[in-house]
């Protein structure tokens, strides 16, 4: 969630200084664009060059050196922000903060911005529990500030108590949730019921042989761990994968295409969205033998019987359902996933060219196509699997919104 993330991070005098170096660096590693304010006092113990060489961005540590005679650089930099964190907060900038003060770099961007401001506490024990320090806390917290707790340990002062700046993986990972709760207010998906189908099927010859396909799965658990992040609550059908059952989300293990066609029928009434990813056999042995069949000189021909196509049955049953399907193709890309979205009913496909490097089965990138029932035309330009799930979502709740019911 850090990823593209604007953070600007306030560093201000106190001996933990230095592990605000290796939250920059993590946050850094997260995806996110990092810009640092170092106060006077924490120039004391950190160097602005440090931070300059973590974040590949210029530090700023003075309010009058004003190098961009169009801009004002307080005042950017809180316009810039999509979250400002003063990391470590001593007690000096957290009196500042709540009571309105500002005569720094530091203090005045954080009254200019309008991004939500985190603040983790590092001091003494003694100062931490101090009541005026714990007043000025109770009035940030009024004031809508989010508080990154301190922790109790060793201090350097030599104390043993509360204190400890918290450490920068939990800094990293209270950012990473509050983007994440941030996104799940905010999506049309939250609260809806999206069923998603992923993985390959397994169609048995018998106890020892099956006919399967490439399909490993990554395609349809990013899709289903960006629909849960989102707040609906996802129902995940899935062929046998090495994938680990993700977390918070239901999901119902099938082999064949028969039990897939069981399991998504069996969820359509109740879903809002549909979304079948999974790579489901069209074919399957017409006779399935109970013991393994010997092998006997000469060729074995099997007879295939066509599998009942799920998607087509949705799209034939739709009501207040959007559906969306994929089309893995190796050729004619766009006049084979408009067939398949007509034909089928669908509200969006998403076309991949299985025949390029770095899309479709098994690997951690896809590339993509997304048209729309609105012949809307969507490019995908080679991403993270996941990257792609976002933008598909980004698209089914633009479409959702252009249809809405008058
Ligand atoms: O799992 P990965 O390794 O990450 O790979 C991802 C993927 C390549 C499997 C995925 O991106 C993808 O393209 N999935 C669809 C594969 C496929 O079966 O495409 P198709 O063109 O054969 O089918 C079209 C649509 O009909 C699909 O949504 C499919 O789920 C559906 N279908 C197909 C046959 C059938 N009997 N029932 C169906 O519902």
């Amino acid at each position: 969630m850090l990823k593209d993330k604007k953070i600007v991070l306030g560093v201000s005098g106190g001996i933990a200084a230095y592990k605000a170096a290796a939250l920059t660096s993590k946050l850094v590693q997260a995806g996110a664009k990092v810009k640092v304010i170092l106060t006077e006092s924490a120039t004391q113990f950190v160097t602005p060059l440090t931070f300059q060489a973590l974040s590949r961005e210029p530090v700023y540590t003075n309010t009058f050196v004003e190098p961009d005679p169009n801009k004002i650089a307080h005042i950017e930099l809180a316009d810039w922000a999509d979250a400002m964190v003063i990391a470590p907060a001593t007690a000096n900038i957290i009196g500042k903060l709540a009571n309105g003060l500002a005569d720094d770099m530091l203090s005045t961007t954080l009254l200019a911005t309008k991004a939500p401001i985190f603040v983790a506490p590092a001091m003494n024990v003694n100062m931490y529990e101090h009541q005026a320090v714990q007043r000025n806390m109770q009035q940030l917290v009024e004031d809508g500030v989010e508080i990154i707790d301190a922790n109790a340990g060793y201090l350097a002062c030599g104390w043993i108590g509360k204190g400890r700046l918290a450490e920068p993986e939990e800094i990293v990972t209270f950012l990473d949730l509050f983007f994440i709760r941030k996104e799940r207010m905010n999506s049309s998906l939250r609260g809806k019921k999206v069923v998603i189908s992923a993985g390959p099927t397994q169609e048995k010859i018998d106890p020892v042989r099956y006919f399967t396909n490439h399909s490993s799965g990554k395609m349809g658990y990013a899709i289903a761990h960006a629909a849960y992040l989102r707040g609906a609550e996802v129902t995940l059908v899935s062929g046998p994968t090495n994938l680990m059952a993700p977390v918070g989300i239901k999901t119902i293990h099938i082999e064949s295409a028969k039990e897939m066609y069981e399991a998504v029928t069996s969820l359509y009434d109740e879903a809002d969205i549909v979304i079948k990813s999974a790579a489901v056999a069209d074919y399957r042995p017409a006779v399935t033998y109970t013991q393994k069949r010997k092998k006997e000189p000469g060729a074995w021909a099997i007879e295939m019987d066509r599998t009942k196509d799920i998607l087509a049955t949705l799209g034939a049953r739709k009501q207040k359902q959007i559906l969306v399907g994929f089309a893995a193709e190796t050729e004619n890309i766009e006049q084979n996933a408009l067939g398949k979205l007509e034909r089928k009913h669908l509200d969006l496909i998403v076309a991949n060219d299985i025949s390029q490097e770095g899309a479709g089965f098994k690997g951690d990138t896809n590339e993509v196509i997304i048209y729309t029932k609105d012949a809307q035309v969507i490019k995908v330009p080679k991403a993270q699997k996941s990257e792609v799930a976002d933008t598909l979502l980004n698209e089914i709740e633009k479409y959702e919104q252009r249809n809405l019911p008058l």
